[in-house]
């Protein structure tokens, strides 16, 4: 394996071939599957909106062997790793990648609509706010009802930050890109929910000061 230099994700990476592998991901992936599996549809179809290295994906498709896993990136070295965790894993339930970019109005995978889920990890803080616009759209749009759609990353909530930590990595964000942030889950989120017909569900409070936050499809 050979160290990358940093990319979106803000991380060091490291590669084996088109294989890339996440340091945050190797220490996040549990805890997320374990409130996925809480909290998510077991089966049906599951979208993966910014799927990133692909270990998400694979971790996740591995935990829920009645579910149709589909993921994506708009990247397209992400979509090279993707491809590469896929092959490897070996698994009949996980498909893709997809160069889907949610600030599009066609993702590509309408036709595989309408979905039981759709799962967007770390993507809507390291994207312009109008990937976390997009996200809510299409999940009002290619949800069924009762679909569920679930995000992971920092949050602040009702205007202030949840930690210190969190607080110094949304200035690290805008002074990487002023359109990048950690968005405010009340003030900037719940408005995007509403305006798609989705209601929040469920917040969990995360190991390193993250949240899990679930929203259902009226
Ligand atoms: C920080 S990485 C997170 C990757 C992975 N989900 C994880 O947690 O390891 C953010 C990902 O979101 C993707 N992304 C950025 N803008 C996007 C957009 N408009 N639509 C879909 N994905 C986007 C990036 O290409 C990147 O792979």
């Amino acid at each position: 394996m050979t160290k990358t230099p940093k990319e979106t994700a803000l991380e060091n990476r490291a590669h084996d071939g088109a294989k890339l592998f996440s340091p945050s991901t190797e220490r996040n992936r549990d805890a997320i599957r374990d409130v996925f599996l809480k909290t998510m549809p077991q089966k049906g179809r599951i979208l993966e909106i910014g799927g990133g290295t692909g270990e998400h994906a694979v971790h996740l498709a591995r935990a829920l062997p009645d579910a149709e896993w589909r993921t994506g990136d708009p990247d397209e070295k992400a979509r090279a790793s993707i491809a590469a965790w896929i092959a490897d894993a070996g698994l009949s339930n996980l498909s893709g990648p997809h160069a889907i970019d949610v600030t599009q109005a066609d993702w590509g995978v309408e036709d595989r609509a309408p979905f039981a889920g759709i799962v967007s990890i770390n993507m809507i803080h390291i994207a312009p706010f109008a990937a976390a616009k997009g996200l809510f759209a299409g999940a009002g749009r290619l949800l069924a009802p009762g679909g569920k759609l679930f995000l992971y990353g920092p949050f602040s909530r009702k205007g202030a930050h949840t930690a210190p930590s969190n607080e110094a990595f949304d200035a690290s964000l805008k002074a990487r890109d002023p359109r990048w942030g950690v968005r405010d889950l009340e003030r900037d989120i719940l408005p995007l929910a509403q305006e798609n017909g989705l209601s929040l569900d469920a917040v969990v409070e995360m190991p390193a000061n993250n949240f899990s936050v679930v929203f259902t499809k009226d």
